[in-house]
């Protein structure tokens, strides 16, 4: 199992290239079930998340083919789902990447037919699928839950005025792909409105979907009786732009978050322009210089666009440095504080009440070995890694590497001292 081994203590300075969103290319590729015409995507990030929805797909009978690596190595992959054959996302796949269970729309709607695993909990909560399944029973799809499988059959969906529960990203994405093909108009009221929806709306719209109240809570969708292939080039990743601007917040220095875009990131850009740091967009990306110590920020997680819980971790480790003492609130995962423990091994004060972590900030941190228990939380603790003194090492970092694209290169890169480990 890799790690990685940090001498902290470096500021960060040079260019670092924001790669394609992840959050955005999962459930894009799986929009590639709605058509059997090709479709070629382009600035795909090469991550374990998505190679695992490749398989996934691939399993099922889509092609993807995968075109050389451009030279800041994202791919361009066409998919053709012509040939699919097996509408099933089995276990073994589901239980290692929730995001599958987002072939359910665009399955039913096509082939009105889909056998999926449910997502079970995971490491920051239970994060159950309720509402994907209760949108689809409004268009007419009879769904059971049998074996710990969604088993779920339609004729042609029929468009339904559907109100979530709660705001849900892949939830709002699943229906939204579903409703393309009903018959009728369907209206999501309390949709997500994160940029990935839209940049997968915009998508869908090219393949001839019609797809009405983008960036707003309310989506309208008239149905059409067929999607033609279409030409997408996936968003930069706002999460990854984010996690190095928090970076360089905690050591200091100055970059360019290149290709990166300010109006997806407003939340974390106004949380770190409070913490001191001093950054402006140009045609090339964020630009952003951090000097001395930050200021610690009180944030709370909310949907888009309020902060994301997916920069959480990140702020928290900038905030575990800063002057003064910050708040941090989690409101959308009950079980996402997990890098609290580790972050108290580098010398941390942090404690939790409830569902907010009371960030004490000090002067410094001080290396020591770590683990790393999911995605965001290892993000937290590289920052943490790069700012304290002497040699951090952090365990299973296999986290990192489903939703960063060559993180410790792209560190490497701006002056950071950090090596991959293989154990
Ligand atoms: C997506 C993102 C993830 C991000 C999260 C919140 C992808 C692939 N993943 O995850 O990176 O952290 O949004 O911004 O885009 N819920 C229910 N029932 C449902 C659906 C959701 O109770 O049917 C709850 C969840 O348990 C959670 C909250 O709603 O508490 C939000 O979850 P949701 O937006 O669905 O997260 P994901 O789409 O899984």
């Amino acid at each position: 199992m890799d790690r990685f081994q940090i001498q902290g203590g470096q500021a960060l300075r040079g260019t670092v290239r924001i790669s394609g969103a992840k959050n955005a290319a999962l459930p894009i590729l799986c929009a590639g079930l709605l058509t059997d015409e090709p479709l070629v995507l382009h600035n795909v990030p090469p991550l374990r998340d998505v190679s695992t929805m490749r398989r996934l797909l691939e399993g099922m009978g889509m092609t993807c083919h995968r075109h050389a690596q451009s030279s800041d190595g994202q791919e361009t992959l066409t998919l053709q789902a012509n040939n699919v054959s097996r509408l099933e996302a089995p276990y073994e796949m589901v239980k290692t990447m929730r995001a599958s269970v987002l072939v359910l729309g665009p399955l039913l709607a096509r082939f009105g037919e889909a056998l999926v695993s449910l997502p079970g909990g995971c490491a920051i909560g239970q994060r159950p699928v309720d509402q994907h399944i209760k949108g689809l029973t409004a268009m007419g799809a009879q769904i059971e839950i049998d074996h710990g499988y969604i088993k779920a059959r339609a004729g042609r969906l029929k468009g339904a005025r559907i109100s979530t529960d709660m705001v849900t990203v892949t939830g709002t994405e699943n229906l939204m792909m579903a409703a393309c093909l009903a018959d009728g108009v369907t209206v999501i009221e309390n949709a997500a409105c994160e940029p990935e929806i839209i940049d997968l709306a915009t998508m869908l719209q090219s393949m001839g979907a019609q797809i009405q109240g983008l960036g707003t809570d309310r989506l309208t969708i008239h149905g059409v009786d067929r999607l033609h292939g279409a030409h997408h080039t996936i968003m930069p990743d706002r999460i990854e732009a984010g996690t190095f601007l928090c970076a360089l917040m905690a050591t200091g220095g100055e970059l360019l978050a290149q290709g990166a875009r300010a109006d997806q990131m407003g939340a974390t850009l106004d949380k770190l322009r409070e913490a001191g740091l001093d950054w402006q967009e140009s045609e090339e990306g964020i630009f952003a210089r951090a000097d001395g110590r930050p200021r610690s920020v009180n944030a709370r997680t909310a949907p888009y666009p309020g902060f994301a819980t997916d920069m959480q971790a990140q702020i928290m480790a900038v905030n575990t440095i800063a002057q003064g003492t910050g708040l941090v609130a989690e409101t959308i995962f009950e079980n996402r504080f997990m890098h609290v423990q580790e972050m108290r091994r580098l010398g941390a004060q942090i404690e939790i009440d409830g569902h907010t972590a009371v960030v004490k900030g000090v002067g410094r941190l001080t290396g020591a070995r770590v683990m790393a228990t999911d995605l965001r939380a290892s993000a937290g603790l590289v920052i943490a890694g790069l700012v304290a003194e002497g040699t951090t090492d952090i365990d299973r970092i296999y986290h990192l590497d489903r939703g960063y694209d060559r993180m410790e290169e792209k560190l490497v890169g701006l002056g950071a001292h950090v090596t991959r480990m293989s154990s």
